[in-house]
């Protein structure tokens, strides 16, 4: 069921309280700097179970763990020289380790849906690194919308989601950056990204070493399902123009008359990732029959960007609420859908 959650500015109060709740079990949708993430007790069996049940996500796809930094991982997962470098470089950061599980750690088995690795990210929201302060426990948090959905980089977008059970939205204003974290599998060498985002390929690269050619069919991340992120309306990419009824959602300085939105008209990625959320929803509306968008350059935070642009636009492939997920997912069984 969905009731109206409470929503707080993230004074030190809300937090505090928004930490009690999260020790009792709750479920708290707080801010990051990549995306407004749906936390609970990584610890806590029932409180992980909770946050599946309300974003309606499949249990086969693990959630991310939040953590303040490298120490607290190392209690949660077994760290090599490269998950050590990489936290040194880009935590606080929108950088997600995928790492083995340590044996005993205090961690429900959901968080990883039944694998041996965990994922673990320390957020460098600073609302997000006083609430894990306060709450003294890794929080297990997903992106706080139906699955499915856009993700939210705003607060209203969380309350306007219809996400079940949320105990509390501790509103910090948008995200920094919009766009979810960059996801590394370091379980394998080389290491590989199983979804681009906030850490540009390059940028890891440079600090440890040459990664998986993202071409490599065994490389997949449970939750990587083709189509993902998606607005009601169809999505047209790589238009130039809009057709009669389309929104058009341009990019850059060389705009014709009839865009709607613009992701940054002077061209920049950084500017374009933290808008394309948000852009998205204010255009996902009745009145257009499609949205169009622009060519956005694969460079830098743009390879992000149009990964979740193309998975907006797949519109017949299974989402991950539907469809005959499980056994895809499971380690070692082959199949052609991501
Ligand atoms: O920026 C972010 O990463 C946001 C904020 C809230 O931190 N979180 C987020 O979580 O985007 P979520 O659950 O929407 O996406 C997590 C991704 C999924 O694609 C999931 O399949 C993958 O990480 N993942 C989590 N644990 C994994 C594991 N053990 N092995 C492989 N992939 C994993
Ligand atoms: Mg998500």
């Amino acid at each position: 069921m969905t009731t109206a959650a409470v929503v707080r500015p993230a004074t030190s109060e809300a937090i505090a309280a928004a930490a009690v709740l999260i020790r009792a079990g709750r479920l708290v949708a707080f801010p990051t700097e990549t995306v407004y993430g749906l936390g609970a007790d990584a610890g806590n069996e029932q409180a992980v179970a909770a946050i599946f049940a309300a974003k309606g996500r499949p249990r086969f796809n693990p959630l991310i763990v939040h953590v303040p930094d490298l120490a607290a991982a190392a209690a949660l997962a077994v760290l090599d020289a490269r998950a050590r470098r990489l936290a040194e470089a880009f935590w606080p950061g929108p950088l997600t380790l995928v790492l083995p599980r340590r044996a005993g750690a205090r961690l429900s088995l959901l968080v990883s849906a039944g694998l041996d690795t965990v994922a673990l990210r320390a957020p460098g929201d600073p609302v997000a690194q006083a609430l894990l302060a306060a709450a003294a426990v890794p929080i297990a948090a997903p992106s706080a919308n139906r699955s499915g959905t856009i993700s939210p980089t705003r607060a209203e977008h969380v309350a306007a989601g219809s996400i079940g059970d949320v105990a509390m939205i501790l509103d910090g204003g948008p995200c920094r950056i919009g766009i979810e974290s960059t996801v590394l599998d370091l379980s394998r060498e080389p290491a590989a990204i199983l979804r681009p985002g906030g850490v540009t390929a390059a940028a890891i690269a440079a600090v440890i070493g040459p990664l998986a050619n993202a071409g490599d069919g065994a490389i997949r991340s449970p939750g990587m399902l083709t189509r993902h992120y998606a607005p009601l309306r169809p999505l047209r990419l790589d238009a130039r123009e809009a057709r009669p009824g389309e929104a058009l959602l341009a990019f850059g300085p060389d705009w014709p008359p009839q865009t709607a939105l613009n992701l940054s008209p002077g061209g920049d990625l950084r500017e374009a990732a933290a808008n394309l959320f948000a852009m998205l929803r204010a255009l996902d509306r009745p009145e257009f029959t499609a949205i169009a968008v622009m060519p956005i350059p694969e460079d830098g935070l743009g390879a992000a960007i149009n990964d979740r642009l193309r998975r907006a636009a797949a519109r017949d492939d299974w989402s991950d609420e539907r469809g005959p997920a499980i056994p895809c997912v499971l380690p070692g069984i082959d199949d052609e859908e991501q």
